[in-house]
């Protein structure tokens, strides 16, 4: 497999062809950006976390049975994945309140759910990528009332395989975005990234973010945290690999 030309850059990675037309080439670049691009800074090393973190976890979603646009790790910040047609919507999962659930709503702080959320954002930096919900998804034809239950359902199902992932490591799974894409078929793959960067991941132990809320808040260095994260998932997976 070849690296072709660059597609586009996005925030946390470049994307690039390859000489397969089905495949892309994402190299996870070493930048941390919060309010939507607004603050930016470049922090070594954090591409090649990120890239390994969503690596190990679109592997374990596999095992769960979840399919995703993820094929392999190509280096320590590179991977390539099917291409798909990235649907316009961030798809958010809550499980407790957080950022601007707990904001909007003025609840307490990690306030429990009786039931997990799932709420869409308009993909698009010029708008800020407003809430939307289902009608206007319709109206705008982004995606059909099947296609957005489907997105629900696949959401939830991703978020009990990731909370039992995380709970396994001792970190509790606060709230997290995906992306899904049509693949060539028209069918919908779970797409993107998932990591520290997309999900608000609290360490059960010292109550401390293991993401990046850490840079959000200007609360130092954020990448000790996702050190701790890819750590302790490299730790599960040596410990499963010696049982089994
Ligand atoms: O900011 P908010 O509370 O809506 O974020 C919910 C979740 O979605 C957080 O885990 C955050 O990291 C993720 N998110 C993201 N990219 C965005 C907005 C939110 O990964 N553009």
């Amino acid at each position: 497999m070849k690296k072709a030309a660059l597609l586009y850059e996005g925030k946390a990675k470049k994307m690039y062809a390859t000489d397969d037309e089905q495949v892309v080439w994402a190299e996870y670049i070493d930048q941390a950006t919060a309010l939507n691009g607004a603050k930016k800074v470049a922090i070594a090393h954090k591409g090649t976390l990120n890239n390994q973190i969503s690596g190990h976890i679109f592997n374990y979603l596999k095992t769960q049975g979840i399919e995703s646009a993820f094929i392999q790790q190509m280096s320590e910040t590179e991977q390539i994945m099917k291409k798909v047609q990235i649907i316009p919507l961030e798809t958010v999962v809550r499980n407790l309140a957080s950022g601007h659930f707990e904001t909007k709503f003025n609840v307490a702080h990690l306030m429990k759910f009786k039931q997990p959320i799932v709420e869409f954002y308009y993909k698009s930096d010029a708008l800020d990528d407003p809430f939307i919900n289902d009608a206007q998804i319709v109206a705008l034809d982004i995606a059909t009332p099947a296609q957005i239950a489907e997105l629900k359902q696949k959401a939830l199902t991703v978020n009990t395989a990731l909370k039992q992932f995380f709970a396994d490591i001792d970190i509790t799974l606060v709230d997290f975005k995906l992306e899904f894409g049509l693949d060539f078929e028209g069918n919908i793959l779970l797409a993107d990234e998932i990591s520290p960067d997309t999900a608000r991941l609290i360490d059960q132990k010292t109550g401390k973010s293991l993401d990046k809320d850490v840079f959000r808040k200007g609360l130092g260095d954020l990448r000790p945290g996702y050190e701790e994260v890819l750590k302790r998932i490299e730790d599960k997976e040596r410990a499963i690999n010696v049982l089994g």
